[in-house]
């Protein structure tokens, strides 16, 4: 062989050696805040790990609203991205559209339907197809104190609602602000379910929240819902409209506020600023909620996508049920594995409580979707309830005319 012809072979090779790596997945998501970031780093780490290159599609917005009006677009025009992170009946809204992949063959050879609970099976397969891998279990009825406060207060976790704002009041005193709140439909949405939940028991959020019952959406107990929402805005500070959640719970970090009530991904902001749970900062279930769970997992609905792409799309799902991935991804996230035969040990103590509890709120039928997160209605209604929720919750309608829009506005969402 002449040089030359040497070289060109070798060329030739490499070209081809580079073609083989060139798998790549395009990923939409809405982690964009410093601890979410931190947890999509690893995994996209792990799939580069496999020669499979990420390419990122981050649209920001909590809960996921923004997200999902990008991806109608890239639907529309037929090019879908490969993987989407979805919540709940979002799921089911695309699968019904017929866009969405056929896991069946990976989950069945790797066991899927034995690790993963019923509750999540539920939005990860439609039409007994597998259509998604889920990465993990948020919980959003917490609430995250700043410890020296906390310890300031007396280092009592109060119970219920009186409790808390005997609390805030304290917090006050000590000249910050007492309850941090980020004013944004879904975070307003995320705070007012967790008074549900407080005020009225696990049995009225179902009556509530998932049956959509008409009288305890108006009745005496939402009523007092309201109130407490109107009672809890009096310990905001003035500039809450607006505020996205990670820069909330970095109030709290800093010691410029006493607390912030949030879903578990606010942990991964107090993680990400080297804060340690018990010593910086306390993770408590939202007053009067404890021993329930108002879960939404974050899944990765696979979409369909053209043969050269569908190899790393299949390594991709792969990757996400791994459960060394489901570790390493979930103690960086604040969420808990998907998976249920996880072992806790590398769980720090928030996350150790998370997985008992989630367990035991499982068991005790104590455990319901969050709205706020998808996980109980379809988005029209979710957006209906903050609509009301929110004007509410900024001073423009009263809670008489907020108990009578919620029937109404979620009647005519429906
Ligand atoms: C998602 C979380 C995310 C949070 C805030 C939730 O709906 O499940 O993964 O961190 O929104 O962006």
């Amino acid at each position: 062989m002449t040089r030359l012809a040497a070289g060109t072979a070798l060329v030739a090779l490499s070209v081809g050696v580079a073609h083989a790596q060139e798998e790549s997945v395009e990923v939409l998501h809405w982690w964009t805040a410093g601890g979410e970031a931190a947890a999509v780093g690893v995994l996209k780490e792990n799939l580069e790990g496999e020669g499979i290159t990420w390419s990122d599609m981050p649209v920001a917005g909590g809960s996921g609203q923004a997200a999902m009006t990008a991806l109608r677009a890239r639907v529309t025009s037929g090019d879908p991205p490969t993987a989407v992170q979805m919540l709940g009946y979002d799921i089911k809204d695309w699968a019904e559209l017929g866009v969405v992949a056929n896991l069946n063959e990976l989950a069945e050879e790797e066991g899927w339907d034995e690790v993963i609970p019923a509750a999540i099976q539920e939005f990860s397969k439609y039409d007994d197809q597998w259509i998604a891998a889920p990465v993990n279990v948020h919980s959003t009825n917490w609430l995250w104190i700043n410890k020296a406060a906390f310890d300031e207060y007396g280092g009592e976790e109060p119970q219920d609602m009186d409790e808390l704002y005997t609390m805030l009041d304290a917090f006050e005193e000590q000249g910050i602000i007492p309850l941090a709140h980020g004013g944004q439909p879904w975070q307003d949405g995320t705070l007012w379910e967790a008074v549900v939940l407080s005020v009225g028991g696990m049995d009225f959020y179902k009556q509530a929240i998932i049956d959509l019952d008409e009288e305890a959406l108006s009745g005496d107990t939402m009523r007092e819902v309201f109130d407490h929402m109107t009672k809890l805005s009096g310990y905001f500070d003035e500039n809450f409209t607006g505020r996205d959640f990670n820069l909330t719970t970095a109030m709290v970090i800093e010691g410029e506020a006493g607390a912030q009530e949030m879903g578990d991904w606010a942990k991964a902001e107090f993680l990400n600023a080297d804060q340690v749970p018990g010593e910086d900062f306390v993770c408590m279930r939202f007053p009067g909620t404890q021993g329930d769970v108002l879960f939404n997992s974050d899944q990765f609905v696979m979409f369909e996508v053209g043969e050269d792409k569908r190899d790393a799309q299949l390594k991709m799902a792969s990757a996400v049920m791994d459960p060394a991935f489901q570790v390493a991804f979930n103690t960086v996230k604040g969420s808990v594995p998907a998976r249920t035969d996880i072992e806790d040990t590398e769980f720090d103590d928030c996350g150790k409580k998370g997985m008992q509890e989630l367990a035991e709120a499982a068991e005790n039928g104590t455990l319901a979707g969050s709205l706020a997160h998808g996980h109980a209605q379809p988005s029209a209604v979710k957006e209906a309830v903050f609509d009301v929720v929110t004007q509410h919750l900024n001073g423009q309608i009263s809670t008489d005319e907020a108990l009578e829009q919620l029937p109404q506005a979620i009647a005519s969402a429906q």
